[in-house]
């Protein structure tokens, strides 16, 4: 197995776990799931078969696939009751807010899988959030857009039925575009899991109490939305619209060297990879494949990407900083090409992340030896003193 360290700045402790799911190698950016490297996974699988190996550990065989797509889709629809949430929300919700109540509440219908010390139970629950992350993705889209919810079609794949979902309306005819379908699904690999990232941690730690599956995904929904984390797609597309042209970039890269101002470069950086992030390569080919896709040729904020990319790989702070796109840095591009508004960007990635984290959630449940999660502490607050009644107060 491989072992994972989270070193906690300024401390010496460790807090240290054991996974067999996912290894990266932040030096010299190599990502292996269950030991594919994520380019040829990207490049060859799709992503309902990343679900299957995140979950069981290798690739399926056909029979496997068969078996595992018909369970996944067995599930696609949500307790018709959960409609009527939404009636709650107001239309400007941020479909992550609507995410984060309306997958905790999954615990509230599906009693038959919050037993963790069932192994049947554990699967039903961990297929049962693949199928239907896809079904609450879109429901919280078309809310907001003030659209009617649109059923699962389970005849269509995993990512063209999250697709039709979003786009389709009751009175056209949608047809999926398969190279967008295609690119969608890569794209959803490229998020899929990502060793013992903030989210991830967090689902680790909740699940470690024993709290159910729903209530732990929901946890690392909520911590993905940040915008250090998951957030950064939404805050990097945002970032590339504020600089909006190629001659105001140098301002922006000052800003971000600039030790007393906050600004950060969105998309850019990593706590780990200090070499390019293999998935930002990948994104950065499919975002190029899906504006072809669309005819589009001259998308403004790609042309402000690639410039700022090229400027900042040859500028020395980042050089010494060892700062590389990540992930974020040209998905938002992509998804917005795609159709999708900035406030699902990072809706998309819990949707991928969900077989990431369930899978970690499995592997620890199913650990032996695991026991709660219990970090601590360096004190640096006032040494112990007597308790001053009210009136001897200055
Ligand atoms: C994801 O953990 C994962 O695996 C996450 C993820 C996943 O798949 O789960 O990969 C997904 O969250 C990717 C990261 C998305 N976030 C962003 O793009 C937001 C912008 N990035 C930064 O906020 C930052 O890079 C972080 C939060 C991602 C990492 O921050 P760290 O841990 O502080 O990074 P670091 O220790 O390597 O920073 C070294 C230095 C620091 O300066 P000094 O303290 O040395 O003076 O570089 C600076 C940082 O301040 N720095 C940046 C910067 N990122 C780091 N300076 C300017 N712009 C940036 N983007």
């Amino acid at each position: 197995s491989t072992h994972c360290f989270t070193y906690d700045p300024g401390f010496t402790s460790t807090a240290a776990c054991e996974s067999k799911i996912t290894y990266i190698d932040g030096d010299a950016g190599v990502l292996l799931h269950r030991g594919y490297p994520i380019e040829q996974l990207a490049e060859h699988g799709s992503f309902l078969e990343t679900c299957y190996l995140l979950l069981y550990g290798d690739l399926p065989t056909h029979a496997q696939h068969a078996d595992f797509e018909s369970r996944v889709y067995r599930h696609t629809m949500v307790h018709e009751q959960m409609a009527k949430f939404f009636t709650g929300y107001r239309r400007d919700a941020h479909p992550m807010a609507i995410m984060v109540g309306n997958v905790g509440a999954l615990a509230a219908f599906y009693h038959d899988s919050l037993d963790i010390t069932d192994p049947h139970q554990r699967m039903v629950a961990s297929i049962r959030m693949i199928s239907k992350m896809p079904t609450i993705a879109a429901m919280a889209y078309k809310y907001t857009i003030g659209q009617p919810f649109v059923y699962p079609t389970n005849s269509l794949d995993y990512t063209s039925n999250f697709l039709k979902m979003c786009f389709s309306i009751p009175c056209e005819e949608y047809k999926v575009n398969p190279v967008l379908a295609r690119a969608l699904d890569r794209i959803f690999i490229l998020h899929a899991d990502h060793e013992q990232n903030a989210s991830t941690s967090t689902v680790r730690l909740a699940g470690s109490s024993g709290a159910n599956p729903f209530a732990c995904i929901a946890a690392g929904i909520a911590c993905l939305w940040g915008p250090a984390h998951g957030g950064a797609n939404e805050a990097a597309l945002q970032m590339l619209q504020e600089i909006g042209t190629v001659d105001r970039i140098p301002h922006f890269v000052a800003r971000a060297k600039d030790k007393n101002d906050p600004f950060r470069l969105m998309g850019f950086g990593h706590r780990v990879y200090k070499n390019y992030d293999p998935r930002a390569k990948i994104m950065q080919h499919t975002c190029h494949e899906v504006l072809a896709t669309l005819g589009i040729k001259d998308d403004p904020l790609l042309d402000v990407a690639v410039e700022l990319e090229r400027i900042a790989l040859h500028d020395e702070y980042f050089i010494e900083k060892k700062l590389y796109p990540n992930i974020d840095f040209y998905s938002g591009i992509t998804l917005k090409a795609m159709g999708f508004p900035t406030s699902m960007f990072t809706v998309l990635f819990a949707l991928a992340r969900t077989v990431g984290w369930i899978a970690q959630w499995k592997e620890m449940i199913e650990d032996p030896h695991q026991k709660i999660g219990r970090p601590r502490q360096l004190y640096t607050g006032a040494p112990q003193r007597p308790y001053v009644l009210l009136d001897d107060r200055a």
